[in-house]
């Protein structure tokens, strides 16, 4: 792997739009960490792309498992002298039609410890190998569901769950404006994956377009907001 390239690593990139956002940011000449909770599955999507001519690699990570997170981010500072992008893509949507006032709050956990604590661990792993070349790109995958402008009922756990990782995203990127890292978050919309909500409307490949933007930013670049086809959006 050549010395200069970026090294990035998406959570959840085995299938669905992590998939998509992986292969977007190794064409643009980055290597790619593939991760997914089992080894072979990181393996045989990392396997794809390297088939396809891009730079690429498999990891196993559990999100919701702080060793394997912690293991993740120390394994790709120490094997590749950087972290350069964290792409917050691996998500659960498991309480459709649930609703706050009758809530079982196994599902709630469950949510929360995957979709704001699995986005948090990321980040807080990360951001040491960032920093130690003071340039780093977060990327959180989020919703329009946990935007207050959309809040509704159902699938109450995964709506307050995006909120979370909305507010972790303004308040990451106010703590480390000053280390040359950029914090972002962005709605992908409906998207045909298998957690879809409603009728998709864009493909993961269409999806993913924001994301490798947001992922590739200039050091100029916005940071602490939220976006949806590279239009920004109203918390
Ligand atoms: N699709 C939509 O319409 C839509 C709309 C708004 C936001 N989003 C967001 O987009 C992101 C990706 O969703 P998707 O639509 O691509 O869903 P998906 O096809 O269900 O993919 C979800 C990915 O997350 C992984 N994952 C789940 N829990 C994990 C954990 N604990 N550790 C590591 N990986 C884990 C899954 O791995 P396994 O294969 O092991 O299950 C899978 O790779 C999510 O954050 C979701 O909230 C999607």
């Amino acid at each position: 792997m050549s010395e200069a390239r970026r090294v990035a690593v998406v959570t959840g990139s085995n299938r669905g739009l992590g998939k998509a956002i992986a292969r977007g940011i190794a064409e643009t000449g980055a290597h790619v960490v593939v991760t997914a909770r089992t080894e072979e599955a990181a393996a045989c999507a990392a396997g794809e792309l390297v088939a396809e001519g891009l730079s690429a690699s498999g990891h196993q990570l559990d999100i919701a498992d702080p060793a394997s997170v912690a293991r993740t981010m120390a394994d790709v500072g120490y094997q590749y002298g950087r972290l350069d992008i964290l792409v917050n893509n691996a998500g659960i949507a498991i309480d459709r039609g649930q609703a706050a006032a009758s809530a079982d709050f196994e599902k709630v956990r469950a949510t929360l410890d995957t979709n704001i604590l699995g986005t948090w661990r990321c980040c807080t792993a990360a951001i040491p190998e960032m920093r130690k070349n003071r340039y780093g790109r977060i990327v959180n995958v989020t919703s329009h569901m946990g935007t207050f402008g959309e809040m509704d009922t159902g699938s109450v756990s995964y709506r307050v769950s995006k909120v979370g990782v909305n507010a972790l995203t303004c308040i990451l990127a106010a703590e480390l404006k000053n280390d040359g890292i950029l914090v972002n978050a962005a709605s992908p919309g409906k998207v045909n994956t298998r957690l879809a909500y409603g009728k998709a409307t864009s493909t993961p490949e269409q999806a993913a377009e924001t994301f490798v933007w947001l992922a590739t930013l200039p050091s100029d670049g916005p940071t602490g907001e939220l976006f949806f086809q590279r239009r920004r959006l109203n918390w």
